[in-house]
C-alpha cells in the first residue's frame, strides 16, 4: 500500500498522511501548533490552511465549512483544516500563529 504525505511549504517539512484523519488530526498528530480554537467544530475558522497543490484529492467543502470561507477564499484553495480530508500527497500553506486571517 502506498503511503501518500502532506508538505507544508512555509516550513518546508512533509509528512506521512493519514488519509482517514482530517488534516488539523494530520498536524495534531505531529505535534505542529495550529490556530483552531473551537474544537474542530467548523465554527473558530482559526485552523484555515490553504491547499497549494492536491486541492482534487480533498473532499468538497460542506456547508459548515461554506458558512466560514468565503466563495473567493475556497477559489484560493482555503479550507478549514477541521473538515478537511485527502487521499493523495498535499501541499498545504500553514499560517503561522501571529499571521492576521
Ligand atoms: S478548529 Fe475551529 S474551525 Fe477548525
Amino acid at each position: 500500500m502506498k503511503n501518500y504525505s502532506f508538505s507544508i511549504l512555509n516550513t518546508a517539512q512533509t509528512y506521512e498522511l493519514r488519509t482517514g484523519f482530517s488534516l488539523l488530526n494530520n498536524l495534531q498528530m505531529r505535534m505542529i501548533p495550529t490556530r483552531g480554537k473551537c474544537g474542530g467544530k467548523a465554527i473558530c475558522g482559526r485552523c484555515r490552511i490553504q491547499i497549494l497543490s492536491g486541492c482534487q484529492y480533498c473532499n468538497m467543502p460542506a456547508a459548515e465549512e461554506k458558512a466560514v470561507l468565503s466563495e473567493q477564499e475556497l477559489q484560493a484553495g482555503w479550507r478549514l483544516a477541521c473538515q478537511t480530508t485527502c487521499i493523495q500527497d498535499i501541499t498545504l500553506y500553514l499560517p503561522q500563529q501571529d499571521d492576521k486571517l
